[in-house]
């Protein structure tokens, strides 16, 4: 069976992909445009970037934030200083969450882990109350919009494959639109969110990008040698100096019916 990505260093994740998280995740708190003081679900909250996101812009009541990796969930815990949020540990398939008990529930970053993405997709609809909103945004990864897709070609030119998420094809925008309507949520739109991030040098890149499970599990595996000449190939399109990166993600919200 093919290898799965590990989610278990929290401070290797925020620079690998909470800052990239923070970038798409303000424009998309923007366009949901939920009330001030409201009561928030963060499903697979990961290392709390999310949930910091939400508890700076959008004012919550309080956050629920849950999440299956224990470490990120420490990171999370410790950075959190607020008291507005709660960290759990738990999966989008089985929330520990009565029906209709949040204003608004989101996935970041997560629908495509979620083994079942339909029964996330439900699960969410059911913690929220009517009226509320079920929202949720994903790397687009079969179009190219992985930040760090300069790698993963790079790898596949040497025949090593980078272990993606299990559901990538979730991410297409005709795909959130039918799992949100296929929910039975309402009013369901989608849209994509176009982030840029500047790296000060091709080695901060290079090093940013390698702690992403998907590509340093790899990696890890494969001969110096090979690992030189997927180096050489992103460098040779980059080159040394300051370099800006961009990423692009699906978004979807929608409704639960009153
Ligand atoms: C890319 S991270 C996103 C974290 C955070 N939401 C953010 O915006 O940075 C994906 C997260 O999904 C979590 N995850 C994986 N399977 C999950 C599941 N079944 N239910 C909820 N979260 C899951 C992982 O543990 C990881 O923390």
């Amino acid at each position: 069976m093919a290898d799965a990505m590990k989610f278990s260093d929290g401070a290797g994740y925020e620079a690998m992909m909470g800052v990239w998280s923070a970038l798409i995740g303000a424009d998309f708190l923007d366009w949901l445009d939920v009330p001030d003081g409201s009561r928030w679900a963060d499903v697979g909250c990961g290392n709390g970037a999310s949930t910091e996101l939400i508890v700076r812009r959008s004012k919550p009541t309080s956050v629920e934030a849950i999440d299956p990796s224990p470490a990120q969930l420490e990171f999370a815990r410790n950075r959190h200083h607020s008291g507005v949020a709660t960290f759990t540990l738990g999966s989008a398939v089985q929330l520990p969450y009565p029906a209709s008990a949040f204003d608004v529930a989101i996935m970041a970053l997560v629908i495509f882990f979620v083994p079942d993405p339909a029964k996330g997709v439900a699960e969410l609809r059911r913690v929220v109350r009517p009226g509320g909103t079920v929202a949720a945004y994903a790397w687009d990864i079969e179009g190219g919009g992985f930040p760090y897709e300069d790698v993963h070609l790079a790898m596949r030119s040497t025949g090593a494959e980078p272990i993606l998420p299990p559901h990538s094809e979730v991410a297409r925008l005709d795909a959130l639109y039918r799992l949100w309507t296929d929910a039975g949520l309402m009013d369901v739109e989608t849209r994509e969110i176009v982030a840029h991030r500047v790296f000060p040098s091709f080695d901060d890149y290079w090093a940013t990008a390698v702690s992403a499970p998907g590509i340093g599990q790899v990696l890890a595996k494969l001969g110096a040698q090979q690992v030189s000449r997927i180096r050489d190939s992103v460098r040779g399109s980059h080159g040394l100096g300051e370099l800006t990166v961009q990423g692009r993600a699906h978004a979807v919200r929608g409704r639960v019916a009153t």
